[in-house]
């Protein structure tokens, strides 16, 4: 067993997907460790997606991020960060395959409802960035 770490981003927030979004996750298996409802600054969502600075959508995806409310979540399933990025769909909806959540509820490449992290190494830093050892409850 391993953990993930997932956001519900802004727009999905906003066009009211949590409860479909959420369910969908735990049907395919993953348990929820820890989760909060919360809205990132700029100053946040650009250290959270740090990496991609310099790249010409990193204002973009900043400004989009800290747009309105997210669920942070941290979800454990067995093979958990493969698994959940099948359960998502590509960064491009319009490359997502059919029933993951981004071909669902996803409205463009920017606005793409859902983040999964993309290693074991990285899920463990997002999950601390969001959330102390004792929010935690496996
Ligand atoms: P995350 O789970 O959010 O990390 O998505 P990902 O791993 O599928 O994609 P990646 O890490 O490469 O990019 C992070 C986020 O930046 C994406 O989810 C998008 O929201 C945004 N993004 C990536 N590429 C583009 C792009 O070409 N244009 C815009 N506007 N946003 C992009
Ligand atoms: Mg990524």
């Amino acid at each position: 067993t391993n953990r993930t770490f997932t956001m519900i981003k802004p727009d999905a927030v906003r066009n009211g997907h949590i409860g479909a979004i959420l369910e969908q996750i735990n049907a395919a298996g993953f348990r929820i460790v820890a989760m909060k409802y919360t809205r990132l600054s700029q100053e946040k969502a650009g250290a959270f997606y740090a990496v991609h600075r310099g790249r010409p959508f990193y204002d973009e995806l900043v400004d989009f991020m800290s747009s309105g409310p997210i669920v942070a979540a941290i979800l454990e399933k067995e093979n958990a960060v493969a698994d959940f990025r099948t359960l998502i769909g590509a960064t491009n909806p319009e490359e997502a395959a059919e029933g993951t959540i981004r071909a669902k509820y996803a409205t463009s490449i920017g606005e793409n409802a859902v983040h999964g992290s993309d290693s074991d190494e990285n899920a463990d830093i997002e999950g601390s960035f969001h959330f102390a050892g004792t929010e935690i409850f496996a």
